[in-house]
């Protein structure tokens, strides 16, 4: 049989690294033709490139695995959807179907939940700013509300003399893990007593009950002994609330944080060698937990895990649509997705799959967005064969932080599906058109180009009509 032709290419050898004399990469491939169990040239033939695809099964059994290494160690454990995360209402409804609050950050997540037809009551609201309209309805649905600063306390005791009774709040904390940088900016301090002094200040009001603490350490914490302190931190406080005002704290919320299996840039080892699994958070926090609560004491602990229960149940089929070659020698591929579409691209390094098999050496390419930007760069060195125009690039895991943080710019936005737990595929979410992009946009009249294209661009040589000859 006769060998197809190979092109030939230069490629530099790098001390310190394998290559071709020592089990080089350069001939490995990573080929994948379809995803739970659907073809890649189905998904896109249907649904066009690129493409978000969800698995519900890979949701659910992430759900399930999460949810059983914490319940398995401690009697009362509740989680709750972090919405910011995607808050696409099929991937919220899979995650409130089993069994998760809803724990949002602004108006437009509650009223997102609300819309979905999640009670007031399995909210949790946390965030920042949380404008008075928002407080007040919160709080006459029952939701948890916890506190992140002075001012808000004062609203909400406002609300209380209106409302004509005494609120139930949680009180957000932030406090030294051994994370660094430590996220000092939620909350009240725990370290410095200004969480103490806030509660003095809650109590003196006699307006408000602390029912909660909440803390949320960081995202992609790789330490599992973190939680340890964290909680431990959290319960001395809440025996501390409980001695001093006889305030019974019902909640622990320790908030989200656990990593995916998403290669952070700048990390030396795989996923695979740097992440801690489910299993050791959830070990080193209820043992702490165990540890540290009196005898009978049984609090409920909320997680609010975010890219931890998603984003490996996400991918993103993108499309080569042409290739060059760099002055500086480099191949690089120009794809219909970018930045725009997949923001985490700023922080991670994706796994990158083929759609089918290629020959050719691996030469190691730029994987440039479709933007006229710069910065659209979704993968400065990766080794891949040449690709053809067509060929498709399926990048994962994107199912966190993605469908939310994803930009409106230069592009429409493409469509998302979900392939259900019998391969079924559903649209969750339909690429975006012009009606859009402009649905909300007013054109003052005096600038409607109407008059314009009939005068000055006039091709039937008539003279432009001036509004002085009407
Ligand atoms: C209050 C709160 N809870 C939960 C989360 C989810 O975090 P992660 O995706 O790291 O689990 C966040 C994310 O920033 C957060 O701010």
């Amino acid at each position: 049989m006769r060998k197809e032709y190979e092109r030939p290419v230069i490629t530099k050898l790098q001390s310190g690294l394998m290559n071709k004399f020592g089990g080089s990469p350069a001939y490995s491939r990573k080929v994948k033709e379809s995803i739970a169990g659907v073809s890649i040239d189905d998904l896109v033939s249907r649904h066009g490139s690129p493409l978000f695809v969800f698995s519900e099964r890979a949701i659910r059994r992430r759900c399930h695995h999460v949810h059983s290494a914490y319940s398995t160690r401690y009697p009362n454990v509740t989680f709750a959807w972090s919405y910011k995360t995607n808050y696409l209402d099929a991937v919220c409804a899979i995650m409130h179907q089993e069994g998760a609050l809803a724990e949002v950050v602004s108006s437009m997540e509650y009223d997102k939940a609300r819309r979905l037809g999640v009670p007031g009551d399995q909210i949790i609201f946390n965030g920042p700013y949380k404008p008075m309209d928002a407080l007040e309805r919160a709080v006459s649905e029952g939701a948890q509300i916890n506190i992140d600063h002075l001012d808000e306390l004062q609203d909400l005791e406002v609300l209380a003399t209106r409302l004509e009774r005494k609120i139930s709040v949680g009180l957000r904390l932030n406090l030294d893990a051994g994370i660094h940088p430590q996220w000092s900016r939620f909350g009240f301090n725990l370290e410095s007593g200004q969480a103490a002094d806030a509660a003095k200040r809650l109590v003196n009001g006699g307006k408000l009950t602390i029912n909660a603490l909440h803390c949320h350490i960081g995202t992609f914490i790789l330490e599992p002994s973190a939680y340890a302190r964290q909680v431990e931190k959290m319960v001395d406080f809440a025996y501390e609330l409980q001695d001093s005002f006889g305030m019974s704290i019902e909640r622990i919320d320790v908030g989200g944080g656990l990593p995916s299996c998403s290669r952070l840039k700048g990390t030396m080892f795989a996923p695979e060698l740097s992440v801690p699994s489910v299993d050791q958070f959830a070990e080193e926090l209820c043992d702490a937990l165990s540890r540290r609560l009196r005898p009978g004491d049984c609090p409920e602990l909320i997680l609010e895990s975010g890219r931890a229960m998603i984003d490996e149940a996400g991918w993103l089929i993108t499309t080569v649509e042409a290739s060059k070659r760099l002055p500086e020698g480099i191949r690089a591929y120009i794809l219909d997705a970018g930045v725009n579409t997949l923001f985490t691209s700023f922080w991670y390094k994706f796994n990158v799959e083929i759609d089918r098999e290629v020959n050719g050496v691996n030469e190691t390419s730029v994987l440039y967005g479709p933007l006229c930007m710069n910065i659209d760069v979704l993968d400065d060195g990766i080794p891949l064969p040449p690709l053809s125009r067509g060929t498709r690039l399926i990048f994962s895991p994107v199912g966190a932080y993605n469908v939310t943080q994803w930009m409106q710019f230069i592009h429409y936005r493409p469509c998302v599906v979900l392939i259900g737990q019998n391969g079924e595929v559903d649209v969750i979410r339909d690429g975006e058109d012009l009606t859009d992009l402009t649905r909300r946009e007013r054109l003052p009249e005096r600038l409607a180009l109407n008059a314009f294209s009939s005068s000055s661009h006039d091709t039937q040589g008539s003279e432009p009509v001036s509004s002085a000859d009407e």
